[in-house]
């Protein structure tokens, strides 16, 4: 055995420095349960989900927080991992309003898999009465605290990725929640609707409104695009049915890392608008009449050319829009540079 080697289930893999139990077993393809573990940010240990057992330890450890260490003997399915995972499930089923049938996460929440992976039935414990009414003042999501689990993925989120910190743990004991600043309705709040926390929540906590009038999200089919409202670019899975688009979540990949801002996320309805143009519109006598693309652009074609010949290629700018890729932006100058011959090139963004 190398130096920098430990053993996952009489296996041996080989790690660096400063990684966790986790980091290894996710790179090599072996699936240890998490609910509170949000990739790029630190781990917090709050869920106890991803416990595995380590020769000689007095307990079992949590593998997202504890380093890999030489040597070390980890087992990540022993029997008392197993009875432990089952037990820390049951008590988060019985702590809340998990209606399976009627939540709009169903079947793509990790506390239901988990559910149906260990066999905890949420019965074995007495439930506990919701202490909270669900938030609705977001005007994009619902707060339904009854199936929070507390794992503080919202938190972490909100916190260390897009640094909003609009929320944060509140009260303590059986009456902590997540909160916004003051608990206000999240409405009212510093938060600005990005939508993070909805993506992260692994459970129904975190809802979008209208959730229960749109199929849900493991009925759409998802198709990776990208944003077209400002350059960054970032990268998204549009989540479609019936050729609508029913949700939006952000891919993981450059340059978004998995995030989206607001418009991004919530701002797709023009997709399906009846109010969208489909066809050019040329004005004629004062209306806009409905055109041919040929048509439309013979007609810019010539006013173009017309304007050149009499003016000079300078007497045209063009104005680029936010609206459209980098990729059609570099084309738009090049349009204008090689094309009408001019550098009066501009972009909206500026005004
Ligand atoms: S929508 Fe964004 S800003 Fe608001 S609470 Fe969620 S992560 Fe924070
Ligand atoms: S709202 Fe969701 S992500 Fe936030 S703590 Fe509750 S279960 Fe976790
Ligand atoms: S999600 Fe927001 S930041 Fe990203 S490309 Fe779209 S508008 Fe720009
Ligand atoms: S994933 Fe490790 S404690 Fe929650």
């Amino acid at each position: 055995m190398s130096t920098l080697e430990l053993t996952i289930n009489g296996k041996g893999y080989a790690f660096t420095q400063g990684e966790t139990i986790l980091d290894v077993a996710c790179r090599n393809d072996i699936v240890i349960p998490t609910l509170c573990h949000l990739k790029n940010t630190t781990p917090t240990g709050a869920c106890r989900m991803c416990v595995v057992e380590v020769k000689g330890a007095r307990s079992l450890v949590a593998s997202c927080t504890v380093p890999a260490s030489a040597g070390m003997e980890v087992q990540t399915e022993s029997p008392s991992v197993v009875k432990s995972r089952k037990m820390n499930l049951e008590l988060l089923l019985s702590s809340g309003s998990h209606d399976c049938l009627l939540c709009p996460a169903s079947g793509d929440c990790r506390l239901q898999d988990l559910a149906f992976k260990y066999n905890a039935t949420g019965k074995r414990f007495e439930r506990t009465k919701p202490k909270y009414s669900p938030d609705v003042s977001n005007p994009f999501l619902i707060r339904d605290f009854s199936k929070c689990i507390l794992c503080g993925r919202c938190v972490q989120a909100c916190k260390d990725v897009q640094v909003n910190n609009a929320i944060d743990y509140g009260y303590r004991g059986s009456d902590a929640k997540i909160i916004a600043k003051c608990d206000l309705p999240l409405g009212d709040s510093d938060c600005v609707f990005c939508g993070e926390c909805l993506q992260v929540c692994p459970v129904g906590a975190l809802t979008l409104k209208k959730a229960r009038q749109k199929p849900r999200i493991c009925e759409t089919e998802a198709v990776r695009t990208t944003c077209a409202y400002c350059g960054v670019g970032c990268q998204m899975n549009l989540h479609v049915k019936d050729n609508v688009v029913q949700m939006v979540t952000g891919a993981d990949a450059v340059p978004n890392h998995g995030s989206l801002c607001v418009k991004g996320r919530f701002g797709m309805q023009f997709i399906n608008s009846p109010e969208r143009l489909t066809t050019p519109l040329i004005r004629k006598d004062g209306e806009l009449v409905p055109a041919e693309w040929d048509e439309a652009l013979g007609l810019v074609a010539e006013k173009l050319g017309t304007y050149k010949a009499e003016n000079g290629a300078d007497s045209i700018g063009v104005l680029a829009s936010a609206r459209c890729t980098n990729e059609e932006n570099y084309l738009f100058q090049k349009f204008a540079r090689a094309v009408i011959g001019t550098n009066n090139v501009d972009h909206c963004a500026r005004y």
